[in-house]
C-alpha cells in the first residue's frame, strides 16, 4: 500500500479527522474490537478541530483519497476548548517531568488523538505519522504528552516503541478507566 505522510492541509483533511474518530469511539466499537485493536475516546467539535489545525496543523497518512491514519497536535493554548481534556490538563499543571514543572512551560503539547484505519494497522503507519508529528515540531517543542486507557493495550504497547515514557498513572472513577500518562521527550540524552 502506497502510504503518504503529510500534514493536514485543507478543510476536508479536517473533515475525514472526524468521520475516522467517529468510526472508533469506544461508544460504537464492539467489545472484542477494542480490547483487540483500541478505541478512541474523543469526538472534538468541528469548529475547534478545524481551528486547531489553522493553528498547527496535525500529521495524517493518505493513500490515494483514504486517510489511513492520524496524529493529532493539540496546542496548550486550546485546552479549554476540548472540555473532556480539561481534567487531564488540570492534572498535568501539578507535575513535573525530568525535575521541571510542566505548569508555565510552554515548550510541549499534547497528542490529542491517534488512530490508524483498519485496514491499515499493523504496517508501520502508526510510526510514520507520529515521525512525520515530530519531524513538523521537535524544532519547536521539546517533548509531546499524551494518555493512555490502560484498556487500550495495543495504543500502550505502540507508543512505548516509538519512544513514550510513563510519567503518572491514575484512576478516573467516573468513566472507570486507567490512565497513563506518557510523555515523548524529543531532547538528546
Ligand atoms: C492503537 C492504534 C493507533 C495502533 O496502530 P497500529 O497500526 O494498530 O499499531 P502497530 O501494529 O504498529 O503496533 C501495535 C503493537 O501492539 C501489539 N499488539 C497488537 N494487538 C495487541 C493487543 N491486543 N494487546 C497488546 N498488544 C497488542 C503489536 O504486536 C504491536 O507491538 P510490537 O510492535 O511490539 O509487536 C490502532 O490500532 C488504532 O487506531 N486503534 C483504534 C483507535 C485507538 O485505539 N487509538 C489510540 C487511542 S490512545
Amino acid at each position: 500500500m502506497n502510504v503518504k505522510y503529510s500534514l493536514v492541509q485543507t478543510p476536508l483533511d479536517v473533515e475525514k479527522i472526524l468521520a475516522l474518530q467517529a468510526e472508533n469511539h469506544r461508544d460504537v466499537v464492539d467489545a472484542d474490537t477494542a480490547q483487540r485493536e483500541g478505541f478512541t475516546s474523543v469526538r472534538h467539535e468541528p469548529a475547534v478541530l478545524h481551528a486547531m489545525n489553522q493553528a498547527y496543523p496535525s500529521a495524517i497518512a493518505t493513500s490515494g483519497d483514504t486517510l489511513a491514519g492520524y496524529c493529532l497536535m493539540m496546542p496548550q493554548p486550546f485546552r479549554a476548548r476540548v472540555p473532556l481534556l480539561e481534567p487531564m490538563f488540570a492534572l498535568l499543571d501539578r507535575l513535573e517531568w525530568r525535575g521541571a514543572p510542566l505548569a508555565g512551560d510552554p515548550r510541549w503539547f499534547v497528542m490529542g488523538q491517534v488512530c490508524v484505519a483498519q485496514g491499515f494497522r499493523g504496517i508501520g503507519v502508526f510510526d510514520g505519522v507520529y515521525r512525520q508529528l515530530r519531524d513538523a515540531y521537535a524544532p519547536q517543542f521539546n517533548f509531546v504528552i499524551t494518555e493512555i486507557s490502560q484498556r487500550n493495550a495495543r495504543s500502550m504497547r505502540a507508543h512505548r516503541r516509538v519512544g513514550f515514557e510513563t510519567l503518572h498513572v491514575y484512576h478516573d472513577a467516573s468513566a472507570n478507566e486507567t490512565w497513563e500518562v506518557v510523555v515523548w521527550d524529543w531532547r538528546a540524552g
